[in-house]
């Protein structure tokens, strides 16, 4: 695997494979690499004939009082796992060298709509610091394939409307989330969670499959969203939002069908744990 940590010679990498005739898919990440991650590299390799990863704790979408200082970082390990999961080229670049001119004065790229409401209203500015990264990343890599996790399941629906908005040639390819034995969503941000709070994680996902199966058995989506909210205190989380949305628009939804989806953010001490269950997965 090749690592590269500037622009121009990224470019001329991609460059020949291009003229080749080779197909590119693109795996954006932040590092600190799990399961969740190789999927995406897997899934990337069955898409394009080259695989492009790329690592940098992007600042621009962590609000103030976030965790962008103690975000993991474990690029020595990244590599070695990038590597052998059959990643051809890491792009790694520092600050500086996406943002030469600083953030302040930057050009930023807003999707209205799909980013605004659930983690939208929980972290101002979060969208607009992934929209601007990833646009960045596209126009640097130029892929024709790029490879998101479901579990980001906000953050998909704003990357599929910037592609449409901006008329990027790209296809994006969402991953499906990968669990833990236990059903806990594969996440970075785990490793913040001591052993109890571990172990009491794994109540998200069973409770959106629970809600699920209400749902499916005709309760109505009133009851079931309440009645979760209240378990979730009762378990220990404090709840951002737990609402049921359409999967394509995720404007809220009326009945609960087959494009429905559950999303829930939640608190466990300083963790903050996100999680989604397609009510189509328990029919
Ligand atoms: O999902 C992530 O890891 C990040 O939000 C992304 C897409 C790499 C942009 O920084």
């Amino acid at each position: 695997m090749q690592t590269f940590h500037d622009i121009a010679s990224l470019q001329q990498q991609l460059g020949h494979w291009r003229r080749a005739g080779e197909r590119i898919a693109l795996v954006p990440t932040m590092g600190n690499l799990h399961r969740g991650h190789l999927a995406l590299v897997d899934s990337a390799r069955h898409h394009a004939d080259r695989v492009v990863a790329t690592i940098f704790v992007n600042p621009l979408q962590f609000g103030p009082d976030e965790d962008f200082e103690r975000y993991p970082r474990s690029f020595d390990e990244d590599c070695r796992q990038l590597e052998a999961a059959g990643c051809d080229l890491l792009f790694a670049p520092a600050a500086e060298t996406l943002y030469p001119n600083g953030q302040s004065e930057l050009t930023r790229i807003h999707v209205p709509g799909v980013s605004e409401g659930l983690c939208g209203a929980h972290r101002p500015g979060h969208f607009d610091g992934v929209a601007t990264v990833v646009s960045l990343l596209f126009h640097i890599t130029q892929p024709d394939v790029a490879c998101f996790g479901e579990k980001d399941f906000q953050q998909l629906a704003v990357i599929r409307k910037l592609v449409r908005d901006q008329h990027f040639p790209i296809d994006i390819i969402g991953v499906p989330t990968v669990r833990d034995h236990d059903m806990l969503a594969l996440s970075s941000r785990n490793a913040y969670l001591d052993s109890q709070q571990r172990a009491r994680a794994a109540r998200l996902p069973q409770l959106l499959k629970q809600m699920s199966e209400r749902l499916g058995a005709g309760e109505t989506i009133e009851t079931v969203l309440h009645e979760g909210e209240q378990i979730l205190r009762e378990a220990g989380f404090t709840p951002e939002y737990l609402e049921l949305r359409n999967a394509l628009t995720l404007a809220p939804a009326e009945q609960a069908s087959d494009d429905a989806v559950l999303l829930v953010a939640a608190r466990l001490g300083q963790t903050r744990l996100i999680d989604n269950r397609r009510l189509a997965s328990d029919s």
